[in-house]
């Protein structure tokens, strides 16, 4: 074997995945409601989430699909994978969850006949580097044949040039290893030559590569450390393609589809260039893919979440009022002073992040900026908050209410463009509720997660981090205690041993532990529900 072939051992991608089976999680940019936003757009009617047939090539054991199937209750979710043992594992969590609207299939996706079932979203989450070429086709054929009119697929990938010194690092690797076949003995070995190149490499004095490689190790180590099955799929499978962003676009226009835009939207803005960057861009680009291009040689971009529709489909690069219009709006961006005017031209100052602020003068801008904040974290449909916006404004003003729509686009989008965490576009509304009920109940999901894992998902499919203790509490959010319960489960846990509370000095008074409790948890459950973990 020379260096960069492809190596003999784990060749059988389902057994290497049997053996040591993927951490399943959830991905936020993967879910219908992400991709029909981006969608809605960019010019695209896509299918609404809240009754969409979703697939999934390479669900491993549903982490990402069965969230979604919670969710989506009047949605249908299709998965497959090549690796039972994974397919097994996600058949448990959907028996003990009772859902009955996703269906997990054991399948080579070579086997999966393109077009016989059709999906308005088709997903493929870290497979499409990893499977051989021709499988990488069968992808897009699927996506092709099987994708309804306005559907849209996502496909992620390893993107160079970024990559490049993960791809040399790789083959070097596989080169050490090039004799062992034990999953854990291969990665151990791995480890140890990653170890040794960092110390050692190039004492010949070439301080270039040096550095490279030091940096580039130092980050695949983190990796190996927090989460070492997803390292050795990453890394020592014997497929990892990484591609120019332009060579997987040249392959879904082979397949009749065409690029739409990122998952991750903010990714294409380009406001953290410098002036000559986006000079350049302008004078060398003349299609968004080749502008896409080129951002990721200006940013050397590693991963990509490229979202593709039909080739026919009729897009629009410029989203504005129309597209803004069939979506919701959630703004976290807060007014230091509710007291300010509204109605007329006074400065209101608005905090955007801990050194930052807007000033905003414009009563129509204030007005919705200000409905927005009072809503939060409900996601305002544009039309009720462009008719809120009015009724709140005196009589008469603006006289142009078209005009006063476009103000509120506008802002939107200007706030979106430079502060993306604080305005979010979406197209359902999450069963989420965000009062605390006297006997709360968390997301079936999320407490299946809880008991198990951290993080957990919750209802708008991001990944949410929690202390064991507040697991252990979201655990027992099943509808059926009371607050005065809840603190009691948590105390006695924390007395026989069970669940360390870390704001407890040890030997605290009793009296004082269960008043130290009773707040917490009732802060905590305000917690849960702004965090989109609780369902009732
Ligand atoms: C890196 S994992 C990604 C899993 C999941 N999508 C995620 O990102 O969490 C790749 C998955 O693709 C599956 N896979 C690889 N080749 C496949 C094939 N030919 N047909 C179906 N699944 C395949 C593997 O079994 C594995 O579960």
């Amino acid at each position: 074997m020379t260096v960069g072939s492809t190596p003999p051992a784990g060749s059988d991608a389902g057994k290497s995945y049997d053996e040591i089976p993927y951490a399943t999680l959830s991905h936020y940019f993967t879910h219908p409601d992400r991709l029909a936003t981006v969608g809605t757009l960019f010019g695209l009617l896509p299918p609404p989430v809240e009754s969409c047939r979703v697939l999934e090539l390479g669900c491993a054991g549903g982490g990402n699909l069965i969230p979604m199937a919670y969710a989506l209750p009047g949605g249908q979710f299709v998965g497959i994978d090549l690796s039972p043992v994974q397919i097994e594992q996600g058949q448990k969590y959907i028996d003990m969850l009772k859902l009955s609207n996703i269906c997990l299939v054991c399948q080579d996706l070579i086997d999966f006949a393109p077009g016989q079932a059709t999906f308005d979203y088709i997903l493929v989450h870290g497979v499409f580097s990893w499977i051989p070429p021709r499988l990488q086709e069968q992808v897009f054929e699927i996506c092709r044949q099987s994708l309804t009119a306005n559907g849209v697929a996502y496909i992620s990938y390893n993107v160079l040039p970024g990559w490049t010194m993960e791809q040399a690092l790789r083959q070097i690797m596989l080169f050490h290893i090039r004799q062992e076949n034990q999953p854990l003995q291969r990665f151990q070995k791995a480890l140890e030559l990653l170890d040794f190149l960092a110390k050692e490499a190039s004492a010949a004095g070439d301080e270039t590569y040096r550095d490279r490689l030091r940096k580039t190790i130092q980050r695949m180590r983190k990796y190996a450390d927090a989460n070492y099955q997803y390292w050795i799929h990453e890394y020592l499978e014997e497929f990892n393609t990484p591609f120019y962003f332009s060579q997987v676009v040249e392959m879904a226009d082979r397949h009749a589809m065409q690029y739409l835009a990122d998952s991750d939207l903010p990714t294409m803005y380009t406001h953290d260039l410098s002036d000559e960057s986006r000079q350049f861009l302008e004078k060398h680009t003349q299609t968004w893919v080749e502008r896409e291009q080129y951002l990721d040689f200006l940013r050397n971009r590693m991963f990509r979440r490229s979202l593709f529709c039909r080739q026919e489909a009729a897009l629009t690069r410029q989203p504005g009022l129309a597209q803004l219009a069939r979506l919701n709006v959630v703004s976290r961006i807060l007014p230091v002073d509710y007291q300010v005017s509204t109605v007329d031209d006074s400065p209101m100052v608005f905090e955007v992040t801990k050194e930052d602020i807007l000033t905003f003068h414009d009563p129509v801008q204030k007005t919705a900026l200000v409905y927005l904040a009072e809503q939060l974290p409900r996601p305002v449909p544009f039309s009720e908050l462009a008719q809120a916006t009015r009724a709140r404004l005196p009589a008469g003003y603006p006289q142009d209410q078209a005009a006063s729509a476009e103000e509120i686009a506008r802002v939107l989008f200007m706030i979106h463009t430079f502060y993306p965490s604080l305005i979010n576009f979406n197209t359902w509304v999450p069963p989420s509720i965000w009062e605390v009920n006297p006997q709360p109940t968390a997301s079936a999901v999320a407490r299946l997660l809880a008991a198990t894992s951290n993080p957990v998902t919750n209802l708008i499919h991001r990944r949410v981090d929690l202390e064991k203790h507040n697991r252990y509490l979201l655990w027992c959010l099943n509808g059926e205690r009371s607050q005065a319960e809840l603190v009691d489960m948590l105390e006695t846990a924390w007395r026989e041993g069970r669940i360390p509370i870390p704001y407890l000095k040890p030997g605290c008074e009793p009296q004082t532990a269960r008043e130290a409790i009773s707040a917490q948890v009732a802060f905590q459950l305000k917690d849960f529900a702004g965090l989109h973990l609780l369902v009732a």
